[in-house]
């Protein structure tokens, strides 16, 4: 199943009946490993997660760590692009060239690195002394 196939089949299991807007995440590690999330939400709207902080929570509770590649897919007119939080999470376990694909179920897609969708990330280097 290819990466975009997972992505695909994890939205299915969000949990979206606030917003109606299934999403669906799908991490390669460097490892080969594939790991899915989907978004979570509650009624208690700001206690909801995104469909990539459920992929990297996987991936961490399986032991593995580094990012290779990432696809973000929604049933959205434009491909769905990830948040401001969840573009530091993944910054967190992958390098700036790792290639992020963000796609539609209609079948459209938009490819663009983590370091172009995170310019200035905040990095262990900001909190060392100079
Ligand atoms: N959402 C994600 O899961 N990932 C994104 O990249 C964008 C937004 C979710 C959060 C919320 O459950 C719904 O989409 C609407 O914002």
């Amino acid at each position: 199943m290819s990466l975009v196939e997972a992505a695909k089949a994890v939205r299915l299991n969000a949990h979206a009946p606030y917003s109606g807007f299934r999403v669906g995440a799908a991490i390669r590690a460097v490892s080969g490993t594939v790991y899915v999330g989907c978004n979570v939400e509650n009624v208690a709207y700001p206690e909801g997660t995104c469909a990539e902080a459920g992929a990297i929570a996987a991936m961490v509770a399986a032991g593995d760590g580094q990012i290779a590649e990432v696809v973000v897919i929604a049933d959205s007119p434009l491909p769905v692009s990830p948040c401001g939080g969840c573009r530091q999470k993944l910054a967190e376990f992958g390098a700036g060239d790792v290639r992020v694909t963000m796609a539609t179920t209609a079948g459209h897609s938009e490819i663009m690195t983590l370091s172009a969708l995170l310019p200035g990330a905040f990095g262990v280097d900001h909190m060392k002394d100079s």
